[in-house]
């Protein structure tokens, strides 16, 4: 295959990944993930995610290196997410990237780890249709992307006004009594429940909040919800019904999130819609998106798990395609930037 040989470096959140892409072909992915030192908090805690990085870094790009049977020495350029994520953790990454950019002699290029999400698709299913819309929901992001050019043209729509959608599959996993990280029990409990057993509130869907809010989603209401919901059980002395609760809830967030990715593909007269992010794991979510993209005439592209959890792969392949498109590098003083805008 053509164009330059990319490395890719992600380190965000709570993976350390490594990945060489040229074009839009994958040819190493290796990642490292500290997500079992977080299951007894909870959550990911940003102290313990940089440290891990920090002893993950060099092991996983030697891992990289041999997967893809290239030397560093071959790689044409180094692309990095430089934001957002936990400002510790991304240190670690744009550090790394910086040093084997600045060793070999070849341009550095810090991405953008929304955008990133998006672009991993290509990976799958070849080059992105341009415009289309993107829904991206993970542990620490829910956004609503439109995406006129990935490497240059990427608007907000809307995003959370509160929790992530990943972050509530957590919660309410973890008051249901079901392991960390949260969204795979659901999934996995939501599969012997009933969705339609518990009316769970859609978030910002009531005609008052569309006005202001199209495009947004809120999770924190449907979580309070559900802890009221299983405590009026508890004080009744009933027996939780974990399983329809699962569901139930699923179904909410599953719901509001299609409706409003399909709607914003609508409303901008586009007809793909691009899903990525760790919740797109859940089995729920995608049936539903194929379910109503198909009754809507919308194309949708979902890549395989792996590329949709946190990785180098999507930060190559952001990368090569800033690189094809004739974009400047970035500054050996590129900062990491936690709260970085797409
Ligand atoms: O993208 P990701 O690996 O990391 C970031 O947050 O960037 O996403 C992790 C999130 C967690 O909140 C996890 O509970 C959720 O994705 N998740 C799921 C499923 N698998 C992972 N949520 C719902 N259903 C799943 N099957
Ligand atoms: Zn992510």
């Amino acid at each position: 295959t053509e164009g330059p040989l990319v490395l890719g470096i992600e380190s965000s959140c709570d993976e350390t990944g490594v990945a060489f892409v040229r074009g839009t072909t994958l040819l190493a992915d290796a990642v490292a993930s500290s997500v079992q030192e977080h299951a007894r908090f909870g959550g990911v805690v940003p102290e313990v995610a940089s440290r891990a990085h920090l002893e993950a870094m060099i092991p996983t790009i030697e891992r990289a290196c041999a997967e893809a049977g290239s030397r560093l020495a071959d790689v044409d350029a180094v692309a990095v997410t430089s934001g957002p994520g936990l400002a510790g953790a991304l240190m670690v990454g744009v550090a790394a990237a910086k040093a084997v950019a600045w060793a070999l002699g070849k341009p550095l290029y810090g991405v953008n780890h929304l955008c990133a999400h998006v672009c991993a698709d290509v990976l799958d299913h070849g080059p992105l249709p341009e415009p289309t819309v993107a829904l991206l929901v993970s542990g620490g992001h829910t956004n609503l992307l439109l995406v006129r050019d990935i490497a240059d043209d990427v608007q907000s729509l809307g995003a959370t006004v509160d929790d992530a959608a990943g972050e509530a599959f957590d919660k309410v996993a973890r008051l249901l009594g079901l392991p960390y990280p949260g969204g795979p029990s659901i999934d996995q409990a939501a599969a012997q429940g009933d969705p339609r057993a518990i009316a769970f509130p859609r978030g910002l869907t009531a005609r008052k909040d569309l006005e202001r809010h199209r495009f947004d989603f809120s999770f924190s209401g449907l979580k309070t919800a559900v802890v009221r919901w299983v405590q009026e059980r508890e004080r009744a002395g009933e027996p939780i019904p974990v399983a329809d609760v699962a569901a139930s809830f699923n179904e909410a967030v599953a719901d509001v999130l299609t409706r409003k990715a399909i709607d914003a593909c609508l409303e901008y007269g586009i007809h793909d819609l691009q899903i990525g992010g760790g919740v797109t794991a859940n089995s729920r979510l995608r049936a539903l998106a194929e379910q109503r993209c198909a009754d809507a005439g919308i194309s949708l592209r979902v890549p395989r798990v792996r590329l949709c959890t946190d990785n180098g792969a999507m930060v190559a392949a952001l990368g090569a395609q800033v690189v094809s498109r004739g974009h400047a590098p970035s500054s050996f003083a590129l900062p990491a930037d936690s709260s970085m805008p797409v």
